[in-house]
């Protein structure tokens, strides 16, 4: 089954996951995407009553469009569910998010959920965190010397950029650099160590977060924590 069909199909069960009356975190990507358009199905045909808050721009503006009401992270108490997508994921439920751009306001998000669950084709399992590049969050004062900090530590950064000119500019202000973690055996190390460094202000690692992971393969598999 193709990446897309699979992605649907996690998404579609992830419906599974809501409530009527409940407060949903809304993740950024295509996955993510399927469930908002998925989600909005569900609430005319169940009518169901429900506050969203949004990870990013793109989809915040998305459900809008669909007419769902999106409330900014501020005007709700908790958020029962963030249904969110990964760009990698290992068996511990450990993952690497940020593909999209999105890691800073999907980490605000999925701190403040009651639940975290992720949705993904089968392409994003891996045994060992790294295969994707991770990306990490900076603000642009002051970027060239984090990135060349990450340089010296031997992880290959880059900027990630909209055209061969331009660095991205992420919903929050700030760039984003990736970076190579392929040989890294302690991600929660990493992690550490990379938060701590001025001018950093998220990474992408996703660490005991997620509390279940629904893979869109068929027969549909989870995971659970
Ligand atoms: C955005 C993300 C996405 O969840 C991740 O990139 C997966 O995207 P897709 O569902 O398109 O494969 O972390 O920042």
């Amino acid at each position: 089954m193709d990446q897309n069909a699979q992605k649907q199909r996690a998404a579609l069960a992830a419906l599974d996951e809501v409530q009527d009356g409940m407060t949903v975190g809304l993740g950024t990507g295509s996955t993510a995407t399927f469930f908002i358009q998925l989600l909005k199905q569900a609430m005319m045909e169940r009518h169901w009553q429900l506050t969203t808050v949004a990870s990013s721009t793109r989809s915040a503006d998305m459900a809008r469009s669909l007419g769902i009401t999106v409330k900014d992270i501020d005007e709700v108490d908790n958020i029962d569910v963030t249904i969110d997508g990964a760009d990698e994921c290992d068996w511990s439920l450990n993952g690497i998010k940020g593909g999209g751009a999105a890691l800073l306001y999907e980490k605000v998000l999925a701190v403040r959920s009651n639940r975290n669950i992720w949705i993904i084709d089968d392409s994003k399992l891996s045994e060992q965190l790294g295969q994707f590049r991770l990306p990490v969050e900076v603000i642009p004062f002051g970027a060239e010397q984090v990135f060349n900090r990450f340089q010296d530590m031997g992880l290959a950064p880059s900027f990630r950029m909209t055209n061969i000119w331009d660095r991205l500019v992420t919903d929050a202000g700030h760039h984003i650099i990736d970076l190579d973690v392929s040989n890294v055996n302690n991600p929660y190390r990493l992690a550490d160590d990379i938060k701590g460094m001025t001018g950093v202000v998220e990474h992408g690692f996703f660490l005991d977060i997620c509390d279940r992971v629904i893979i869109g393969t068929d027969p549909i598999q989870t995971m659970v924590r």
